[in-house]
This record gives structure tokens, C-alpha cells and sequence, in this order.
């Protein structure tokens, strides 16, 4: 029988920073209880965040080389590896890596290539690689059920549609590790091309925003109890794997930004800067939305954007706060710098009127209703937690994921429209693999707004007790998943299967 992993809340208040746990834990708020963590702060078992390295040039990502000469065809290798690396002056950092580095290389391909990439599981444990909103066959996509043993390896093979220009992402999704290896470092990035791009004469820059979690060792220690509840957040946010780099955007510049962090929200601002939106996870929108101060990323998603300013000056992205209700924990609303950025004088007008084709997918032929909730811990509150008891709180349709359990069927190739409620206390960042879809309304209680605009997205926020409506369609055969995006949750089983066909 496995050994049951107990960790009661005292001794939990014990190991951890959170020393004011019982102080307060009978002050609650809607079944919460509030205490105050001090992370990144001296004395707490991490890693100053002055021990890494900051204020250097921000590299651009290593691109995966293409080793075939056949036109129209991708191929190339991809390889997970435990290595040391050197973060911070300390120690070198026990890490997972893909080719070498975390990030992961890019990809950049176009559309109606085939790709062909030969994975090599060089760790200690099973992996898959998932192509994260991509529309590739379900048997390529990496899900849980096609793992990837230590010391194997496979070919990942498909082709790409056209229409799927975009920014996307790969990260592992074996069953219930998930969250572990990415946070070990394993993720990269992947670009679509199209032939026929609007902006194809604009410099790009790529952002990747990860967070990493270091202990005063410079080791990614493991996940405490909040993390399972809450989603793990790192001190150090970093981008391109460095942190808090310094960076020069050239004259309208492209820029794609991802939010690879397994829990934290990025909400993102420059000042004196405005954020002018291009594209969303699946490609381009219709055209560009108008200036916006702020710019919400939650893990999974994607966006291209162009940084506006009325004259050029080097400032800061920060992080601003994003309150999205953790569990028993009451935080201080704390910003992060996360780069220094020169931004020279921008000329919207680079930016043609159209970008693409309407954004449509026409009249929903079914639909679905999928739920999230959390079991009510409030009673349970001043006993203990255990991993058992975190592996039955987060459910789909009232249920924990189960690998061989099929949730839910659509048909290939017709237009569905879901309803995605989250009856949860708690913002859970909603993720459906294989295809992209259209938000056409959000409802909170009595409040309903439709979209303003129309969007491929593959993973959206829900707020507490807001209700999403989208239009779907899958249009390959086999099991697709959708989970949680906290990728915490998405292993402790808020996830759900998806069989098309
Ligand atoms: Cu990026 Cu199933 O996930
Ligand atoms: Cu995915
Ligand atoms: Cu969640």
C-alpha cells in the first residue's frame, strides 16, 4: 500500500515561512483563513533574490535547428535532461532541461509544415511532450496517456494546418508530474508562421515569463501544501530564464510574450506605456484593439502586442498584484519588477487596419456544461491536510481525473458551445488541448458581457463564480484533455477527458 504523505497544518507551520498560520487561523473569511506570508524576505529557507544575477542583456531564446533540407518539412531533436546549471553564485542549480537550457529551444515553423521531431527521455522518470494549443492529432500531443519512459524515445510527428499561425508552447503532461518538471525547468516556446503575415515586416522580440522557486541551496525545493492548493509561485520571476534582465525594443516591435508559470498571474504594465493588442494564443485578432495601461496573462496564455509611448524612455515591466483568492493565505499586494525596458517612440500606423480573416467558427450544432469546483474544506480546516485529502478537492463535473474515464464526447468537425462555470472561490485559468475556441460571453451572478472581440484562444481565466461561453470545434478523432492551468491542480486531478470522434 502507498504510504500515506501526511503533513498536518502545524507541522506544515513549522517547516515553512508561514509562522503566523496559527495566530490566525480561526479568523476566516468564506471558509479561508487568513495568515501572512514572507517569502523572498531574509531568514525564510530561500534564496535572496539578490543572489542572481540581474541587470544583464536579455538573450534571445536558442532556436532548435531544423535539420532536414526538404522544403516544407521540420525536423529535429529534442532531448530532456537532469543537469546542473549555474543561476545563481551559490551552487549550480539541479535542474530538468530540454536541449541543454530552460527555457526549452524554440520552434519556429511554418503552416503546412510537416514536423517531425525525435524526442529523447534522458531523465529519471517518465515524460511526454505536449504541443500546448496546438491543433496536432491527439496520439502526437504528448497527453498522459502516451508517457514517455526513462531512457526512451519517439518520434512526435505531424503536420501543420493552415490558419494556425500563432504562439504557442510545449511542456510535459505526464500523469501527475506534470507541475514538477515544469517547475524543474522544462518548457519551451513554439511560433507558427503564416506565408501571408500582415506584420512579417516587424522586428520581433519574445518574452517568455516563468517563475522559479529557489531554496538558500539555489535547489527547487518541492512543493509545500499551499502549492498544491494554491498553485507554486517562485520568487524569482524570470524571463528568457534570466532575471530581471535589460532589454531594447526596436521601432515597433512584434512582440509575443508567454506566461509559462505553473500558478502565477501576470499582470502586466510599463510605465508611461501602453500595451496595444495584436494577437491572443492562436494567432492574430481581426485587428488591433485599442491601447490598454494593463495586460493580464494567466499561466498558459499568449499574447503579441506592440508597447506604445508618446516619447522613447527606459523604464520598468513590472508585475502588479493580481488578487486571485488563494486559500489560506492573506498576501500583500506586492509588484514585481521584472525587466528594465528602453522603449523608443512607436508608430501605430506600422500596423495595417486588418490582420486576418473574420474569426469564426458559425452556428453550435451541441452543447456542453463543464463545472470546476472545490471541495468545501472549511470544517476540515483545523485538522490536518493530506495529499489524499488535496487529490479529491479540485473536480471537473464533480469528479477527479481518471486517465481511462472518458468525461465528455464531441463530434469531429462540428461547432459546440461550452459553458464553463467556476463554482469556486478561487480565479482557475481554464485549458482545452488540440483546437482553439471563441469567448462569446462572460457572466458573473447577474451580470453578463458579451466579448468585445473575437479571439482564438486555447486557455482563459475564470474568475470565482464566473461563468465563460465559447464556440469549439475539434477536428481530429482521439482523447483531448482540459484541465486547470494551474498546473497543481491539473495533478491533483482537475482535469477531464474529452473523447472526439
Ligand atoms: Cu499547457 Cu494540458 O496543457
Ligand atoms: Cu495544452
Ligand atoms: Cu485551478
Amino acid at each position: 500500500m502507498k504510504r500515506r504523505q501526511l503533513l498536518t497544518l502545524s507541522a506544515l507551520a513549522l517547516a515553512l515561512p508561514y509562522r503566523s498560520l496559527f495566530a490566525q487561523a480561526h479568523h476566516r473569511q468564506h471558509g479561508h483563513m487568513a495568515m501572512a506570508p514572507s517569502h523572498s524576505k531574509a531568514g525564510d529557507g530561500l534564496l535572496a533574490l539578490n543572489a542572481m544575477t540581474q541587470g544583464k542583456t536579455l538573450r534571445p531564446l536558442p532556436v532548435l535547428q531544423n535539420t532536414s533540407t526538404q522544403a516544407g518539412v521540420f525536423r529535429a531533436q529534442l532531448s530532456a535532461h537532469k543537469q546542473d546549471i549555474a543561476l545563481a553564485s551559490v551552487q549550480k542549480t539541479a535542474m530538468y532541461v530540454y536541449n541543454g537550457s530552460a527555457p526549452g529551444p524554440l520552434i519556429e515553423v511554418y503552416e503546412g509544415d510537416t514536423v517531425d521531431i525525435l524526442f529523447q527521455n534522458h531523465l529519471p522518470e517518465a515524460t511526454t511532450v505536449h504541443w500546448h494549443g496546438l491543433p496536432v492529432p491527439p496520439a502526437e500531443d504528448g497527453n498522459p496517456q502516451d508517457p514517455v519512459a526513462p531512457g526512451e524515445q519517439r518520434h512526435y510527428r505531424f503536420t501543420l494546418p493552415e490558419g494556425c499561425a500563432g504562439t504557442y508552447w510545449y511542456h510535459p503532461h505526464p500523469h501527475g508530474r506534470t507541475a514538477m518538471q515544469v517547475a524543474r525547468g522544462l518548457a519551451g516556446t513554439l511560433i507558427v508562421r503564416s506565408r501571408n503575415d500582415p506584420l512579417q515586416h516587424m522586428p520581433e522580440q519574445h518574452w517568455l515569463i516563468s517563475d522559479l522557486r529557489l531554496d538558500e541551496h539555489a535547489q527547487i525545493p518541492a512543493n509545500t501544501m499551499l502549492d498544491w492548493m494554491n498553485g507554486r509561485e517562485g520568487q524569482f520571476i524570470l524571463i528568457n530564464g534570466q532575471y530581471q534582465p535589460t532589454t531594447s525594443l526596436a521601432s515597433n516591435t512584434r512582440l509575443r510574450i508567454w506566461n509559462s508559470c505553473s500558478a502565477r498571474y501576470l499582470r502586466l504594465e510599463v510605465d508611461d506605456c501602453q500595451w496595444v493588442l495584436l494577437g491572443t494564443d492562436g494567432g492574430l485578432l481581426e485587428s488591433a484593439r485599442p491601447p490598454s495601461q494593463e495586460l493580464l496573462l494567466v499561466p498558459g496564455q499568449r499574447v503579441e502586442v506592440l508597447l506604445v509611448a508618446e516619447k522613447a524612455h527606459t523604464t520598468n515591466l513590472r508585475a502588479r498584484y493580481y488578487d486571485r483568492h488563494k486559500m489560506m493565505v492573506t498576501e500583500q499586494a506586492t509588484d514585481h519588477v521584472l525587466a528594465q525596458v528602453n522603449v523608443p517612440q512607436q508608430d501605430r500606423s506600422a500596423i495595417p487596419a486588418r490582420l486576418r480573416d473574420n474569426i469564426r467558427l458559425g452556428e453550435p450544432k451541441s452543447e456542453k456544461k463543464v463545472v470546476f469546483s472545490e471541495m468545501d474544506m472549511s470544517h476540515d480546516a483545523d485538522h490536518e491536510m493530506s495529499m489524499p485529502m488535496l487529490q479529491s478537492m479540485f473536480m471537473i463535473n464533480g469528479k477527479v481525473y481518471d486517465m481511462e474515464r472518458i468525461d465528455l464526447s464531441s463530434k469531429v468537425g462540428e461547432v459546440e458551445r461550452w459553458q464553463v462555470f467556476n463554482d469556486s472561490h478561487m480565479d482557475h485559468p481554464f485549458h482545452l488541448h488540440g483546437t482553439q475556441f471563441i469567448v462569446t460571453e462572460r457572466r458573473q451572478g447577474e451580470q453578463a458581457l458579451l466579448e468585445p472581440y473575437a479571439a482564438w484562444r486555447d486557455t482563459i481565466n475564470l474568475k470565482p463564480y464566473e461563468t465563460i461561453y465559447f464556440l469549439v470545434r475539434q477536428d481530429q478523432p482521439g482523447i483531448r484533455m482540459f484541465h486547470c492551468h494551474i498546473l497543481e491542480h491539473e495533478d491533483l486531478g482537475m482535469m477531464a477527458n474529452l473523447l472526439v470522434s
